[in-house]
């Protein structure tokens, strides 16, 4: 597989079909340590998966180089990966974004979906993905009583008032909206499936709060993205034909839905300290039966 942006008038840049797609959410690698790591890396790497998908929250931004240099050198395929709010954690949206730039043109297996475009996974199936960011679409933001850690560990949050939290979770959420409005149409010319990776569940449906008792509005303007939701299901309608299937992760609980007749979103289960592997995806089963 190459790393070059797949435009539609160029061949396949793909070597060998990906089969077994390992998908990984909020590894949270910074919780552990070295000889946990190892041991995590040793799980992945039993799965004898062809590839592996990061859907965020890998790490935090003073170890996120070094960890995903690990990740690359462990791991023989490629490493398809987003980033989630905690892999800017003591570091700034914007440096963080041009060292992991920098370190996937480095490391050849590494692909930083917001670079990517689309990446391949088989002659029917491919992955374009975007970290987003929460955007206080749903619950009541202003009167929310809770208190994210990243307004306080992400340069750009720092003493912020509310409304201007607000505004600049937004604008985040919006590069990810802009990012999946032109590069899904063009994935779905030429596939009939898409896996869209993202870090913030897009829909409050697939946005279990931590009550684990359907989506809390207390919770929901910092666990969910309304503004991507609404640009994925903008790209599906009409295309009876697709289906997409979107993986995140952020809530840290498990929830699988179906969107539309051809939507599927599934938000993986995490817990800080104890990275696990949500699924092996037999990328040539129906979205329908992967289990
Ligand atoms: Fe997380
Ligand atoms: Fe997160």
């Amino acid at each position: 597989m190459s790393r070059t942006q797949y435009r539609q008038d160029e061949p396949l840049p793909l070597s060998e079909p990906i089969r077994r797609l390992c998908w990984i959410t909020d590894s949270h690698l910074d919780f552990l340590e070295a000889d946990e790591k190892m041991r995590f890396l040793q799980l992945i790497r039993e799965q004898e998966a062809d590839a592996v998908l990061l859907t965020g929250d890998i790490s935090v931004a003073p170890d996120l180089d070094a960890d995903l240099e690990l990740l690359a050198e462990s791991l023989d395929g490629p490493v398809l990966l987003v980033l989630g709010n905690h892999d800017y954690y003591g570091g700034n949206i914007a440096g963080v974004r041009e060292k992991v730039s920098a370190t996937v043109a480095r490391l050849e297996n590494l692909y930083w979906l917001p670079e990517s475009g689309i990446v391949p996974l088989n002659n029917e199936v491919c992955v374009v993905g975007h970290g987003g960011w929460s955007d206080g679409g749903y619950g009541d933001f202003m009167n929310s009583h809770v208190d994210l850690s990243d307004f306080y560990k992400i340069g750009d949050f720092m003493g912020l008032s509310a409304a201007d939290r607000l505004q600049k979770m937004q604008e985040l959420a919006d590069g990810a909206a802009a990012h999946f409005r032109t590069w899904v149409p063009h994935a779905l010319e030429r596939f009939a499936r898409v896996i869209v990776a993202t870090h913030v569940p897009p829909w409050p449906d697939v946005c279990v709060g931590p009550s684990g008792e359907g989506s809390d509005q207390d919770w929901l303007p910092h666990f969910c993205s309304r503004r991507i939701g609404e640009a994925l299901l903008e790209t599906m309608v009409d295309r009876n034909d697709h289906h997409m299937l979107v993986l995140c992760g952020h809530s840290h609980t498990h929830a699988r839905v179906s969107i539309t007749d051809n939507v599927t979103a599934w938000a993986g289960q995490a817990k800080c300290g104890k990275p696990q592997i949500q699924a092996i995806l037999d990328i040539d089963q129906p979205f329908a039966k992967l289990t």
